[in-house]
């Protein structure tokens, strides 16, 4: 079935079926040569991608709550120029071992899955399921399958066998944390990670994994107020991060109520914070415009080290799931939509400006590793294909940060309104997304 909602005569892009089979657990993990290929592969493209995501999203039938709890599963691509191989395999944590034997959940999931048996069976359960769902990366000849909430899992590149818990050397300890975002250095090849304790006050450390995979802290800062920091910006000389304006109320978490990440709430009329860490640790705090980010694409100092221009995906508030819904059945005119956005930050007078760099709904942008924390021209961006409104991301954008010009791909299915072209979008373009792509 087509998803017939639509606003005047424009015709969505999408069938929710299509969307729904993303989010269908994999029942095999898989490895195969890939015969079916659109088009001939590049022969000077050779290597291995390694991607990770929720793989697993219910247990013997039991739904999970919200895809963001989904149990990581590991695919690789390896192109040898001539044939393509992929190979899957779910991240063999202790935990994901119990609940494979046991046939059933067994552990609350941060954002939206409660064991079965109500609120007693979850009541005072602060156990956490490390889900490794979220990243994965190879530095120092170490493949790391990272998840914010716990430290990394080691997995073999070649048989993508679980290796266990990577915390360098006794350096990360069982209750830190470390981030599934790292950003890679592009002069040094070091990777820069952080790691946060929340709490009423919070701590957040600052990591660096050097080219050997050994890791070394860098700074650690306590800031008030409680931090849900997904992501953060990177340059030569500060680390950023922008403290959203939520708040955690843990009673219903506690009492079996809720899941964690249903206690989150936007606070109104609040504004972000921006914390700036330099790297001797000197904090820098400034207030942002209200919102909330999940994602920056990338930072860079504007001639001084001072002068910070930051482009980040901005929400006007924290985009939660309510208690009890489906995911599945999510009304996506009802989803707030992320733009990327650019925001000028003097960190010497706390002047702050926020331009609009992209008013589309968007998500995961993704800039050349060689302009990392440098001044940069081009970003990738997951975008919506639909005319109007929130949608899945079916489409990959390239915005010229300079112009405001994009070129957009879209994957949506034949047939339905999106082509596969690259369609040129017109400068400045209006806040309707109708007429376009
Ligand atoms: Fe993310």
């Amino acid at each position: 079935m087509t998803n017939t909602k639509s606003r005047g005569s424009i015709q969505p892009t999408f069938a929710r079926e299509d969307w729904q089979r993303g989010y269908r657990s994999l029942e095999q993990e898989q490895s195969y040569w890939i015969d079916a290929i659109e088009g001939v592969l590049p022969a000077d493209l050779r290597g291995t991608l390694f991607r990770n995501g929720p793989g697993l999203l219910d247990r013997n039938g039991e739904l999970y709550g919200h895809p963001f709890d989904g149990d990581g599963l590991i695919c690789r691509i390896s192109l040898t120029g001539e044939r393509a191989h992929f190979a899957c395999s779910f991240v063999k944590t202790p935990e994901f071992l119990a609940e494979a034997a046991a046939g059933k959940i067994l552990y609350r999931g941060v954002f939206g899955t409660q064991k079965p048996g109500g609120w007693l069976a979850n009541a005072f359960d602060f156990r956490l399921k490390n889900i490794a769902n979220t990243n994965i990366i190879y530095q120092g000849e170490k493949l790391l399958a990272l998840w914010e909430a716990a430290r990394p899992y080691r997995l073999a590149p070649d048989t993508l066998g679980t290796l266990g818990i990577e915390d360098f050397e006794g350096r990360l300890g069982p209750k830190q944390t470390f981030t599934a975002h790292p950003r890679r250095d592009p002069a040094t090849g070091d990777l820069w990670g952080f790691g946060v304790e929340a709490g009423p006050k919070s701590r957040i450390t600052g990591y660096r994994v050097d080219g050997a995979g050994q890791l070394h802290q860098a700074f650690q800062q306590e800031v008030n107020g409680f931090c849900f920091l997904h992501d953060f910006a990177w340059t030569p000389h500060t680390c950023l991060f922008v403290q959203n304006p939520v708040r955690f109320q843990p009673l219903p978490f506690v009492l079996g109520w809720r899941t964690a990440g249903e206690c989150l709430a936007s606070i109104d009329r609040e504004p972000s914070q921006l914390f700036a860490m330099d790297r001797s640790g000197h904090l820098t705090t400034l207030p942002l415009e209200a919102g909330f980010i999940f994602h920056h694409g990338n930072a860079y100092e504007d001639g001084e080290p001072h002068r910070i221009v930051l482009d980040s995906v901005c929400y006007r508030e924290y985009p939660k799931l309510e208690p009890g819904t489906d995911f599945r059945q999510v009304d996506f005119e009802k989803v707030v939509p992320g733009e990327y956005c650019r925001f000028r930050i003097n960190l010497a007078t706390g002047e702050t400006e926020r331009q609009v760099l992209f008013p589309h709904s968007c998500e995961f942008p993704s800039v050349h590793p060689q302009y990392m924390g440098q001044p940069y021209r081009y970003v990738y961006l997951g975008v919506t294909t639909n005319p109007a409104g929130q949608a899945p991301l079916q489409g990959i954008a390239k915005l010229d940060v300079e112009t405001q010009q994009t070129q957009t791909y879209s994957f949506a299915r034949a047939g339905l309104w999106g082509s596969r072209c690259l369609c040129p979008v017109p400068k400045a373009p209006p806040k309707t997304m109708a007429g376009f792509w």
